[in-house]
This record gives C-alpha cells, sequence and structure tokens, in this order.
C-alpha cells in the first residue's frame, strides 16, 4: 500500500471502530507514519478521539449509522478495536468492496460472540479447549453444570473484561450467576457459555502478528510470551517474557498459528492460551491489540500498536522482545468526572518506569484510567517496578 498525505486527496485513510486506550495507541502509531485516521466511540472525548483528524460519537452496534459513517468517510481500512459492533454490517461492507475491515469481517465477527470463535477453535480446528455447553436458560444451565461437573464458569456469550463472568462451586449459586449473566452481557442476554475449569499453572498472552513478508505473502510471527494476572476476569498486571518450557511454547505457537490463519487477513491478534506443564488449552482471541499486551509499550522494539499499525498498512514487523518488562493498572477508585493524579512524580522517580494516563473523561471504582509500566532484569523486578509505580498514583477528586 501507497502512503500518502493526511488531509490531502492521496491521504491513507483509517478508521477506528473504538477508541479507548488501546485504538488510542494505535492511532498515535498510525499518525506516526502519515495516516488520516478517523476515531469512532460511543462517548465524546474517548482517548483515541484526542489523538486522531477526526471524532464521531456514534452508536456502532447500529448497523445503519455504522454504514453510513463509513460511506460518508471513505476509509480504505475499517479496524474494530472493541466487539460490540454490528459486525454482520462488516461483513456488508467488506463484501461490496466499500473498505477492507481488518483482519477481516469474518474475525470480527466469530470473535464478537465466544459461541462463534469456540466453535472453530474446538470443533473445527480441533484444538484443545476447557469442556463446554451453551445454555439458554436457568434449567439449561442447572443440567450444563451436572454434566460437566462443579465447579464451573459461566459467561455471557457476549461480553468482554469479564463482564457477567461467575465461577459456581455448587448447584446453590446458579441462580446468582444465571442473573448475574444475563444482566452483564451485551446482547443475545439469556445464552451463556458453561466451562469446566482449567487448572493451570499459569496463562499467557500469545501476540500473533500476520503481516506480508518480503515475498509478498502474508506470514506469522509471534512476540515473547506474555504472562499476566486476572482478577474477576480483568487483567491487573501483566509481564514479558512468560518463562515456558520449549514444549509447551512450541504448542502454542501451533495453537496460535491454527487460529490466526483460519481468522486470516493483516494485523496483531492476542491469543489466550492456559499452561500446564507442557500441556496448552486454548482460551480465546482478540483480532486485535490485547490489554495485557501494553507491556509491550516497554519490552519491544516495536510495541503491539505499531505491529498492529504496520501489518495492517502492508509493511513488514519486527516482534524482537528489547528487555524483560511488566505492566500493572491504575484504577479510577472512584465514580466521577475529569478527575485529577497526584503521585506522577513519584512514580516516574524510579529508572525504568514508564506511565500511561488514557484521559478517560470519566471514572468509575474499576474502570482501568492508566497503567504503569516498568524494565527491569527480570520479569518478577520489573512486576515488582510497575506495582510499586502504580501504587504511587493516585486518582483525586479535581
Ligand atoms: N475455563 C476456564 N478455566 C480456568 N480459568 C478460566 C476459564 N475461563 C476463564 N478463566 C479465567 O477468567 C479469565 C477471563 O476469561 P475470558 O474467557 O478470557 O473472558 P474475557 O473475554 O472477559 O476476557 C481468563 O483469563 C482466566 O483467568
Ligand atoms: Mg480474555
Amino acid at each position: 500500500m501507497r502512503l500518502g498525505t493526511p488531509l490531502s486527496p492521496s491521504a491513507t485513510r483509517v478508521m477506528l471502530l473504538g477508541a479507548g486506550e488501546l485504538g488510542k495507541e494505535v492511532i498515535i502509531a498510525l499518525q506516526r507514519l502519515g495516516v488520516e485516521v478517523i476515531a469512532v466511540d460511543r462517548y465524546a472525548n474517548a482517548p483515541g478521539h484526542q489523538v486522531a483528524h477526526r471524532a464521531y460519537v456514534t452508536d456502532m452496534s447500529d448497523g445503519s449509522a455504522l454504514r453510513a459513517l463509513i460511506e460518508a468517510e471513505k476509509p480504505q481500512l475499517v479496524v474494530p478495536e472493541i466487539e460490540a459492533i454490528a459486525t454482520e454490517t462488516l461483513l456488508e461492507i467488506e463484501a461490496v468492496g466499500l473498505a477492507e475491515v481488518i483482519p477481516t469481517a469474518r474475525a470480527a465477527n466469530l470473535t464478537m460472540n465466544r459461541e462463534g470463535i469456540r466453535r472453530l477453535a474446538a470443533e473445527t480446528l480441533g484444538l484443545p479447549t476447557s469442556p463446554y455447553v451453551f445454555a439458554d436458560s436457568l434449567a439449561e444451565l442447572a443440567a450444563a453444570a451436572n454434566t460437566l461437573g462443579y465447579p464451573v464458569i459461566v459467561k455471557p456469550v457476549m461480553s468482554s473484561s469479564g463482564k457477567g463472568q461467575s465461577k459456581i462451586d455448587d448447584a446453590s449459586q446458579l441462580g446468582t450467576a444465571w442473573d448475574y449473566a444475563s444482566a452483564g452481557g451485551r446482547v443475545n442476554k439469556g445464552r451463556v457459555i458453561v466451562e469446566g475449569v482449567i487448572d493451570f499453572d499459569y496463562e499467557i498472552t500469545l501476540l500473533t502478528v500476520r503481516a506480508v513478508g518480503a515475498s509478498g505473502q502474508v506470514e506469522t510471527h509471534f512476540c515473547e510470551p506474555i504472562g499476566h494476572v486476572q482478577v474477576k476476569g480483568d487483567y491487573v498486571e501483566s509481564w514479558q517474557p512468560q518463562a515456558m518450557s520449549a514444549a509447551a511454547l512450541e504448542r502454542a505457537q501451533e495453537i496460535a498459528a491454527a487460529v490466526t490463519g483460519n481468522l486470516g487477513g493483516r494485523g496483531i491478534f492476542g491469543v489466550e492460551l492456559f499452561v500446564k506443564g507442557d500441556t496448552v488449552w486454548f482460551s480465546e482471541v482478540s483480532p486485535r491489540p490485547h490489554d495485557t499486551g501494553m507491556v509491550t509499550m516497554a519490552t519491544q522494539r516495536q510495541n503491539e500498536f505499531e505491529l498492529h499499525a504496520r501489518a495492517i498498512l502492508g509493511l513488514p514487523v519486527d516482534v524482537r522482545l528489547r528487555e524483560p518488562g511488566a505492566s500493572a493498572v491504575i484504577y479510577g477508585g472512584m465514580e466521577a468526572t475529569g478527575i485529577a493524579f497526584d503521585g506522577v512524580a513519584e512514580a516516574l522517580r524510579t529508572p525504568g518506569v514508564d506511565l500511561r494516563l488514557f484521559g478517560k473523561p470519566q471514572a468509575f471504582a474499576r474502570r482501568r484510567m492508566g497503567v504503569a509500566l516498568a524494565t527491569a532484569d527480570t520479569p518478577d523486578a520489573a512486576r515488582r517496578r510497575a506495582k510499586d509505580a502504580a501504587a504511587c498514583v493516585k486518582p483525586v477528586k479535581a
């Protein structure tokens, strides 16, 4: 792809569907290559809105609104950053050649629903996953839990960041889990996936990049594995590299290659895997940068956002690690708009520490408002540094 001059007839235009903290970094990477960027989110002054050429507030689950915006802006590339999008419309847009959807409209469509990607991975590709059953009612949930055996994990088929997700140990908790899932799902309220619990040693995100190589063919590249800790289904810290046996790493790469190869297109994917000894299970995949991959802003020569920007534009990528590092999330801690942050200077006093404050207009107690990044000689030392730095930053009412 030839790159043009933004805001001129030669412009290379990219539209981000979703402009949160991950989209913001993708936009910055695209801006550096002189790409004209249009950022779309459901609320005003989203992080990515603040760094794009043009910003729109649109309900992206409304197919006709989404199509009208794409027709008006005529981006060459449409880049989903979130799951809650009218992906049927993306399929149409791709089919008529209005824009190219990254990585593919089918990938966005399959991964927005846990059922689509789980059936593809387990039933079509034959990859190892947790045992699972889908349920549409409390009675079906109870039957599913009996089939799988307690404990089980219940998740709305359409949800992310742990929303509506719970682990239940016995039948007395079925009702609560069902109500929680129904409230936490996006659409399709009332359909859940019930999964057996995998007793893993650790879990990883394997960032996998599909980019055009010198031969003109798409090649698959793997970043060093990222370890992470999840609390209630939401990531709180991550580090890179996660130590793994050679056999487990090879298996993880095989699984990631199989899933991303099937989804196709160009761009980065966050492949989530569970590992016990040399055994690896596929969990889920994001066809876009991954929240746990924010650590790569400290650790890699090209971070996951730069890798995505380059890959989608058809440019070469370099996935090499520079040094070990870690990330720790900074939460809002309160419900308020236009908050301030104390302790930033203190956090940055330690060499090897860096920060991102996302600029979200509104804070919630458990909303991710920023991230502390750190490098060190080992991932463990970096984790301590990142957590200490995150703890220094204190959200306060302005
Ligand atoms: N079947 C399972 N066995 C063990 N842990 C699980 C299982 N499913 C989810 N988890 C835990 O919950 C986290 C979030 O689940 P995930 O399916 O990735 O949901 P989300 O789409 O909200 O990220 C996982 O990273 C893992 O820590
Ligand atoms: Mg996940």
